[in-house]
């Protein structure tokens, strides 16, 4: 059986997409000039563009036309599936969570910005960690939202959290120093410390957290310069560290004189989780976070809280390694933040994430996953005898991407499980795309 004219147009438009030689962003012709071009009816031309969406090839926006979808990047860590992905592919590995209607928002606020009396000054080069005003904003909300009490001063801007992440780590150790972390950790914080040749020493997990009679023997025997820690939501394991636990790290990190770096990059899901690090031990602890998965992983806005007697260590560090940020993004950051729209699409993604949750443990019933019910991906161990790679490889062949447990690992054996992201994948789709992956874990021959 042939193809109908729709889905052969369709095919050689996507061809033309997969290949790059119509760059994500391309405004594709009208309907109507699409016919014309091809000598095809209306209709044609209006399942063409059907079909290139649901392909997720294109999006259409009203009264703009129809653009090549930019497909978000594939992940870095797991080159080895790399090659089976395409831009058919659904990405578990990544979370890039969005609220409908943000390409609006963001045409509005950019609108709001060019009318705006003092555009010329973001041609400015800014000073090392931003405009005061701008540190402000950040020192309110944190206030506000967080129950972190700072002046601005304390507050530097950043291109994100791993960028602050780096900066913290550059501020505090060099190569060689020792730092200690969590078994299973944030593999962006792997990639710092091995390009800064830092030490990474794990500490064991219990099943809610990590284990504080390891942690406090590793500072003991090693000189461990800094913990690096995710009380608030744990990537990949989802803890909320209890005000107990919470308390021991302080403890620790003052009896052995290290300092704290907390990443609270998905802090904002746990509401209601006792008092940040930060608040307890600002002598000692740099905190991090950013607008990546509350508002888009692309503006690039983060910002790092250290203390005072690092402050001057850490301007230099900034100048050193970016000289000064780009203004427009501080400009848009502290905006959406002042004006209450980050406020606003952290409590729409944690209405989602909940909904999420519920699909995953639903879908997963009878499985061990590891979770918590307000986080935006679980943690999947696999049965005694799958091997993750496999796995992951045999769901590459299904265009399903997901993170594989070594990545997360800062020991030599890492368990066999899997990190599922449950954000990218729109919310209607999502049991579907779950139930797929337990289809081709339960069918795998062992
Ligand atoms: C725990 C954690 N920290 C930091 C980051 C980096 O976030 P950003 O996109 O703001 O650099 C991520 C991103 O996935 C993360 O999961």
């Amino acid at each position: 059986m042939t193809a109908s004219p729709a889905t052969h147009l369709a095919e050689r438009l996507a061809d033309d997409i997969r290949s790059g030689r119509l760059p994500s962003g391309t405004l594709l012709p009208t309907h109507r000039q699409l016919a014309a071009q091809h000598g095809v009816a209306l209709a044609t031309a209006s399942k063409v563009y059907a079909q290139l969406k649901a392909m997720g090839l294109v999006v259409g926006e009203t009264g703009r036309g129809t653009f090549v979808r930019d497909r978000p990047l594939q992940r870095e860590w797991d080159s080895a599936d790399e090659a089976r992905l395409n831009s058919e592919t659904i990405d578990l590995s990544f979370n890039h969570p969005s609220q409908p209607g943000q390409a609006d928002m963001l045409r509005s606020l950019l609108r709001e910005l060019a009318t705006s009396g003092d555009l010329a000054a973001l041609l400015h080069q800014q000073p090392p960690g931003g405009r005061r005003h701008e540190r402000q904003i950040v020192a309110d909300f944190l206030a506000r939202h967080r129950g972190i009490e700072m002046q601005g001063e304390r507050i530097f801007l950043v291109n994100g959290a791993q960028h602050g992440l780096d900066i913290a780590v550059r501020t505090l150790l060099g190569p060689g120093d020792q730092l200690a972390v969590d078994t299973l950790t944030y593999p962006g914080l792997k990639m710092i410390a091995s390009a800064q040749g830092v030490t990474l020493r794990p500490v064991p997990g219990l099943q809610d957290g990590p284990d504080m009679q390891a942690l406090d023997h590793l500072c003991r025997e090693r000189r461990v310069r800094a913990i690096y820690c995710m009380p608030t939501l744990h990537n990949p394991l989802g803890w909320v560290l209890s005000d107990r636990q919470r308390q021991a790290i302080v403890e620790i990190a003052r009896r052995h004189d290290c300092f704290l770096i907390e990443d609270a990059a998905y802090a904002y899901l746990a509401e209601g989780a006792p008092s940040a690090l930060v608040t307890r031990a600002p002598e000692r602890t740099l905190y991090v976070s950013s607008l990546s998965k509350s508002v888009a992983t692309g503006l690039r806005f983060g910002y790092l809280v250290v203390p005072e007697a690092l402050m001057g260590r850490v301007r230099s560090q900034l100048r050193a390694n970016h000289w000064s940020l780009p203004s427009l993004i501080t400009a848009m950051g502290t905006r959406w933040i002042a004006d209450g729209t980050v406020a606003r699409l952290e409590a729409a993604h944690r209405e989602e994430a909940g909904l999420r949750q519920a699909i995953a443990r639903q879908v997963f019933a009878g499985m061990p996953l590891v979770a918590n019910p307000c986080s935006l991906f679980v943690w999947l161990p696999l049965p005694d005898e799958l091997r993750m790679d496999r796995i992951a490889t045999a769901l590459a062949e299904h265009s399903i991407a997901v993170s594989k447990a070594e990545a997360y690992a800062t020991t030599t054996h890492a368990p066999h499980a899997l990190r599922l992201g449950l954000s990218s994948v729109p919310l209607e789709q999502l049991e579907a795309v779950l139930r797929r992956v337990r289809n081709v874990i339960e069918r795998f021959p062992i």
